[in-house]
């Protein structure tokens, strides 16, 4: 058994930080969400990955490496141009040299990892097996439709009108039929090669696929509220470790997780939270499901339900909720009248003020 893990894509509901970086790298809990799959993929007792990579390969060569780090073998496959989830499988045609795999989309999360679905698949026989969820905005997803006893009769990607409220999750397994199905398929109205075409050609030609519930929590991290739920999901099961420096004047509640030489001096910590090395936090709250990235400043400001980047600073401002912040960025109060916003932002940025 081979895993395929789609680390490529164009992320453009996550701009303006995929203008500069692998959506697939952006941290929650303060750890790339695609070290979670590779964690996952391990623990399922794969060893032998590919990934695909795009635009952002370099980056995430850089962040995986040769993958020993992780107990894996990884081959990297670079994609052209984000060409579709059944384009990746095509061009991967070669490192999975006829074997069963796991394909995992590098930017989803899924909470208890795959070994019990790598089990189920190995001892079924299918040749294809898609994990499907309830959601209440099917429109946003690949969706399937089930016949009376269960069965998938029919995917639709990103539909308009879905049929049904049915999502596909980003974990799919597959025999080497599915190597005939995506040369079979042509591309999309939107131009890609679509992996749910794809698996609907299997159905069509007799083949077994599977369908198979999804108990425990997932989130497809592709959207800003889906990734900073993701971040609150991950937090809620993190223990509380003080490797930092906390002044007697500051009130920690909560699982609070202080990496060393971060430093906390007269402020109100609830958790749970994450506060990453060398970051400072100085009379200022830091409220539930935030994640502090490394070397961060948080000055005199309020941040909850939030994700700062690394090398950051939060000045003076009150309250930060909901946020993304990117890397190297500067949040801080403008002083003196008249009352205005100074904003310098980067392309596709999102920006919410109380007016
Ligand atoms: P998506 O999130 O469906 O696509 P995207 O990355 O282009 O994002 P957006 O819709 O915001 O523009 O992709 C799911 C995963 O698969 C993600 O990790 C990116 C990866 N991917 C590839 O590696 N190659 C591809 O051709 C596509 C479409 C996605």
């Amino acid at each position: 058994m081979k895993a395929l893990v789609l680390a490529g894509g164009r992320g453009t509901r996550l701009r303006p930080l995929t203008h500069t970086s692998a959506k697939q790298l952006v941290p929650v809990a303060n750890k790339p969400v695609l070290y979670y799959g590779l964690e996952a993929i391990r623990d399922a007792g794969i060893t032998c990955v590919g990934i695909i990579t795009g635009d952002t390969g370099a980056e995430v060569r850089e962040a995986v490496g040769d993958g020993s780090k992780f107990g894996l073998d990884v081959t990297y496959i670079p994609q052209e141009a984000p060409l579709g989830l059944a384009h990746c499988v095509l061009i991967a045609q070669e490192f999975l040299a006829g074997d069963p795999f796991v394909m995992y989309l590098g930017d989803n999360f899924l909470l208890g990892g795959i070994s019990d679905l790598v089990d189920a698949f190995c001892h079924g026989g299918y040749d294809a097996q898609v994990l499907l969820t309830r959601v209440t905005e099917p429109q946003f997803y690949g969706v399937a439709e089930l016949g009376p006893t269960g069965e998938i009769i029919g995917l639709q990607e990103k539909p308009v009108h879905p049929r049904s409220d049915m999502a596909i999750v980003g974990v799919y397994s597959f025999s080497p039929a599915i190597h005939e199905a995506v040369r079979a398929i042509a591309p999309s109205a939107r131009g890609e090669l679509e992996i749910t075409d794809a698996i609907q050609w299997l159905i069509g030609n007799g083949y077994s696929v599977h369908s198979h519930m999804v108990s425990g929590y997932w989130k497809d991290t592709g959207r800003l509220q889906d990734l900073l739920e993701c971040n609150r999901m991950i937090l809620e099961t993190i223990a509380p470790d003080n490797r930092g420096t906390v002044d007697g004047l500051s009130e920690i509640t909560g699982r609070v997780v202080i990496e060393p030489g971060a430093v906390v001096e007269n402020s109100v910590l609830r958790g749970p939270i994450v506060v990453g090395a060398d970051a400072k936090i100085q009379s200022s709250y830091v409220g539930p499901f935030t994640s502090i990235g490394p070397r961060c400043v948080v000055q005199d400001a309020e941040v909850e339900y939030s994700i700062v980047l690394d090398d950051s600073s939060v000045h003076g401002v009150s309250r930060l909720a909901h946020s993304l912040i990117g890397r190297n960025v500067e949040v801080s109060r403008a002083e003196g009248a008249p009352n205005t916003y100074g904003l310098m932002v980067g392309d596709h940025s999102r920006i919410q003020v109380r007016a």
